[in-house]
């Protein structure tokens, strides 16, 4: 019989939130939060998207130029999350900007600095995703997107050099668990960035899946070019160019992650 305290808990409170996450830069993690969450939401899922990155590229990339406010806003508890969302492509983005760079250095003496962006989530409700756009390190942004998640997937591109940041992410993870009690995990690594005619690909694939207690999503995104090209229209690479690869890669994720895989 199914638990009937979970059968009584209303939808708005059972949103995944999952935190796109890799230390280095250029892996794939905005592109891959703009078109998980386009995808999402064209599968009728209600999706939030937060731009968690002082480079503010995630915000750039869905061609929004200006905004009543911003995540670091939210984080200076000027404004809250629900305030500064803009619809793109049916999902809801909340902006980043460089002030977020300034937030996190005014964060470090703060307690409970773990916990702002947890904060700042409890107020709202109604998603079935949300997606955070982490940026380019474990610093203390990170590690509030990490603390906000239920779990994190890591785009990573199917290189010897990725993996020495994988055991990184993987001790991160153990010690904000240890620390807080959490219990957050890797769900899946996806492979971005994939050239199929590459053998090294599929022996990086085989070595992660041997070495690694972290499962590979079966969905890969394939590189073309005209992933790289949307942000500069404004759009994830699913409006921009329905039939590319890419969009074809991501949609075939977001299934493969609504179906809760792997
Ligand atoms: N599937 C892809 N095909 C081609 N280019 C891609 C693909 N995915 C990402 N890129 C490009 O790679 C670069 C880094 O990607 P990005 O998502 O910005 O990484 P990160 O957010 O981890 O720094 C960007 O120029 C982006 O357009
Ligand atoms: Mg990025």
């Amino acid at each position: 019989m199914d638990n009937l305290v979970d059968s009584f808990v209303p939808k708005e409170f059972m949103g995944e939130i999952i935190a796109i996450v890799n230390q280095k830069g250029g892996t794939g993690k905005t592109t891959t939060s703009v078109n998980l969450s386009s995808a999402l939401a064209r599968q009728g899922k209600d999706v939030v998207v937060i731009d968690f990155d002082p480079q503010a590229n995630l915000t750039y990339a869905f061609g929004i130029e200006e905004n009543e406010g911003t995540i670091a806003d939210v984080l200076r508890e000027q404004n809250s999350l629900s305030d500064v969302l803009l619809e793109r492509e049916g999902a809801r983005v909340a902006p980043g900007d460089i002030a977020l760079a300034d937030v996190e250095v005014s964060l470090i003496n703060e307690i409970g600095r773990e916990f702002f962006l947890s904060e700042a989530i409890k107020g709202l409700n109604g998603y079935d995703y949300l997606i955070i756009d982490c940026p380019p390190s474990l610093s203390l942004l990170a590690i509030n997107a990490l603390v906000a998640a239920d779990y994190s997937i890591v785009p990573m591109q199917m290189e010897v050099m990725s993996l020495q940041g994988l055991n990184q992410i993987r001790n991160t993870i153990e010690r904000i668990n240890r620390s807080y009690k959490l219990d957050i995990y890797i769900k899946g690594i996806l492979a971005v960035m994939v050239d199929r005619r590459r053998n090294l690909d599929s022996e990086i694939e085989d070595f992660i899946q041997n070495n690694y207690e972290i499962p590979l999503f079966s969905s890969k995104i394939r590189t073309n070019v005209r992933a790289s090209e949307a942000p500069s229209f404004g759009q994830s690479v699913i409006s921009y160019a329905p039939r590319s690869n890419s969009a074809i890669d991501y949609m075939e994720f977001a299934r493969e992650l609504m179906n809760n895989e792997p």
